[in-house]
């Protein structure tokens, strides 16, 4: 990498609806490795069909994807930025509408989508052996396709997580109850994967360190236990997504060792990622300085397509968001992106909506 900034995956919504990759999405993409971001990760693609999450999004579960795919990589590659993709399944939050299908997860649970509950049914042993085989397929795609690397999104509630999640795994099956059996699934593809790509193509996995939001079942020791095991398997690197990248944990909100440096003790040897709330230069810095090797930037990447620029003398401060619709144009977005955008609280300028 030419830095240490990445691209943090971002869901969009610009691809097409068979999931190939769209001209709106290889723009915003490649113009941020234009603009010196050393690694791009893409939004979440999914790997099996029934794992699809929103309208929109990036597909590699099929060849027919490989074109759109390959032109991605390359695309990025061309500045000199590092090319991964990030592959996942949504689990229990792939909408039926979507997927054509009853979603399904670790356990059979009721969850509540949009104003109609969802009932999510549990995973059958085909249903775990056919994912795992969609999440190699989708590596060796992504290495077909020509990218430097996968991440296995196991954060934010989608499959992986749910498996690891106390709360939505409730198993008595060697896929769930200990803490050894709920991490089964996330270990084997990685294993899987390993096992079957060139040695230099890299496989990391991105996790949720704690509960946050509405992803709840785990334990912030539990996390740092798996990281270790995760490094074991292989993993080319860790990247934690605590929304505030330089944060305690919940768990030791009392003591004085931030969230990262957890972590980089655990993993010494393994770099780590990490996300949430970087804008300007002396936070990813301090984020550095606490143990993470790499810096990733979503939101202020999303609003200035130069930020590595902007913040190399150290002069510039970004502007912070709310931005404007024309703002974001400029700034290489589509207008289905912008859309997209309008949905997180306070990004687009309210009097623009
Ligand atoms: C529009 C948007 C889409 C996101 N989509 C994904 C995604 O596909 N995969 C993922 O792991 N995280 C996703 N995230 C989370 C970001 O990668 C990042 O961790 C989070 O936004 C915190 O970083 P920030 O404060 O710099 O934005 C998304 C965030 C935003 C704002």
């Amino acid at each position: 990498m030419p830095n240490r900034i990445a691209l943090a995956p971002m869901t969009n919504q610009q691809s097409h609806d068979d999931g190939t990759l769209s001209d709106d999405e290889y723009n915003w993409l490649v113009r941020r490795a234009k603009e010196n971001f050393g690694m791009i990760i893409t939004c979440a693609a999914n790997v099996s069909a029934d794992g699809q999450g929103w309208k929109g999004e990036l597909g590699i579960y099929d060849d027919k994807q490989l074109e759109g795919l390959s032109r991605l990589a390359k695309g990025i590659q061309q500045y000199g930025s590092l090319a991964v993709v990030q592959i996942f399944h949504g689990g229990a939050r792939s909408p039926e509408n979507l997927i054509g299908t009853q979603p399904w997860s670790a356990s059979a649970h009721t969850m509540p989508h949009a104003k109609v509950p969802v009932e999510v049914r549990a995973a059958a042993l085909e249903d775990i052996s056919r994912v795992i085989a969609d999440f190699v397929a989708a590596a060796k795609r992504a290495e077909r396709a020509g990218f430097d690397g996968v991440e296995l999104h196991g954060a934010h509630g989608y499959l992986l997580h749910q498996f690891l999640s106390t709360t939505t795994n409730h198993r008595t099956d060697e896929w769930g109850g200990s803490f050894d059996n709920r991490n089964r699934l996330l270990r084997t593809v990685l294993q899987k994967i390993k096992a079957v790509v060139k040695k230099d193509f890299l496989v990391g996995v991105r996790l949720s360190p704690e509960d946050k939001y509405t992803f709840q079942g785990i334990d912030f020791d539990e996390s740092v236990a798996l990281a270790k095991l995760l490094a074991q398997d292989g993993a080319d690197f860790i990247h934690l997504s605590p929304w505030e990248a330089a944060k305690k944990p919940d768990k030791y909100a009392t003591g004085d060792k931030a969230l990262i440096t957890f972590f980089r003790e655990a993993i010494p040897a393994t770099p780590i990622i990490v996300a949430g709330k970087i804008w300007k230069r002396a936070e990813a810095e301090q984020v550095i300085n606490l143990g993470a090797d790499i810096a990733a930037v979503g939101m202020a990447a999303i609003g200035h397509a130069d930020w590595p620029a902007l913040v190399k003398d150290n002069t510039t401060e970004p502007s912070h968001m709310p931005f404007t619709v024309e703002h974001l144009q400029k700034q290489g977005l589509s207008a289905p992106f912008i859309e997209y955008m309008k949905r997180w609280k306070g990004f687009v300028k309210e009097s623009e909506k």
